[in-house]
């Protein structure tokens, strides 16, 4: 199939862009940031050349991964957040519709479900986790979250009127990058994204799987919204605990896990203030990410034998 991939210079672009090749499709990749996955260097907000990047390519399939995100929101305008992640959103729509493209995969975030409130978690009054699933009704806290959102409601819009297939993935983290976060400030990167699998994060390979699983089956789905995250432990009954005492949840999940971090010298979060439910990435688009916390597990137990 001749796919048009956005976002083709980045993270999860170029994870994404081998991935398809190798199951024989031929990607062309759109990026403002020239790489060796770009065959086109410019925006999506170019309205003329995604129209014609469409047209001329006799594009079958568009994945929408490029866009402005939570790093640019300290650098760049609203307004450049508006023209990339919405404008640029309605350009390729716009363009998979003149062209009858057969299926749009857009890449939008778990972030967007995060209102301010559920961000201020224990330390805000909150008495249990938020536990997240694509029923809520999402109020974003800011730009990312707003152009997201919007770009998502395009989607639904266009499969409504004009019958196009899209999935949308609500991809939790997977940045390779530290975070942020007050979170991590007491562990290590790596000790920081073991803790984050049990409830909001994924590796970047299985980012790129969850987006070749859309792409099979959005014909058949017409349309549907994803959270994309590893599987999670938790259960709604776990979260008024979860907030305030979550190492002792995670050892009644893991009884192994205390010993084995101890001897690594991590520590879990005290308190998890939310968890991304994603079931029915797996009911409906038969997803389910490889790794998860067990597999750290795992590998720190493999080590204990090795040494
Ligand atoms: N990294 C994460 O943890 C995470 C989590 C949830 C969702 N996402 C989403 O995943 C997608 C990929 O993110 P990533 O982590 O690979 O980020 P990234 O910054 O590495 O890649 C984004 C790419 O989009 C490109 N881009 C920016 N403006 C563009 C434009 N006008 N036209 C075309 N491309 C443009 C950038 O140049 C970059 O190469 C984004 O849509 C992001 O919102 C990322």
């Amino acid at each position: 199939m001749r796919i048009l991939l956005t976002g083709s210079s980045g993270w999860l672009g170029s994870a994404l862009a081998p991935r398809l090749r190798g199951l024989g499709h031929e990607v062309i990749g759109l990026d403002p940031v020239s790489s060796s996955e770009t065959n086109i260097v410019g925006s999506i907000a170019d309205r003329e050349l995604v129209m014609q990047t469409v047209h001329d390519n006799r594009i079958r399939a568009i994945i929408h991964s490029g866009a402005l995100h939570k790093p640019n929101i300290e650098n760049r305008a609203n307004s450049d957040f508006i023209a990339t992640n919405v404008q640029g959103t309605l350009n390729l729509l716009d363009a998979a519709v003149a062209a009858g493209v057969e299926r749009f995969v857009f890449t939008s975030t778990t972030s967007l479900m995060i209102s301010q409130a559920i961000r201020d978690g224990f330390e805000g009054g909150a008495r249990k986790a938020a536990w997240l699933t694509e029923e809520m009704s999402p109020e974003p806290r800011n730009i990312y979250g707003v152009t997201k959102l919007s770009a998502e409601h395009l989607c639904r819009l266009y499969h409504l009127q004009h019958g196009l297939p899209v999935v949308v993935l609500r991809t939790a983290r997977f940045f390779p990058e530290a975070d942020d976060m007050a979170h991590a400030i007491e562990q290590s990167d790596a000790n920081t994204k073991a803790n984050e699998l049990l409830f909001r994060r994924l590796t970047v390979k299985d980012a790129a799987q969850a987006h070749v699983a859309a792409l099979e089956k959005a014909p058949q789905l017409g349309f549907d919204v994803f959270i994309v995250s590893a599987p999670t432990p938790f259960r709604p009954e776990d979260c008024a605990q979860l907030i305030a005492d979550a190492p002792s949840v995670v050892a009644r999940h893991f009884p192994g896990y205390p010993r084995l971090y101890a001897r690594k010298g991590w520590t879990m979060f005290s308190s998890i203030d939310r968890v991304y439910d994603p079931s029915r990435a797996r009911e409906r688009l038969g997803f389910v990410c490889k790794t998860s916390f067990a597999d750290v597990l795992a590998q720190l137990r493999a080590e204990e034998g090795d040494s």
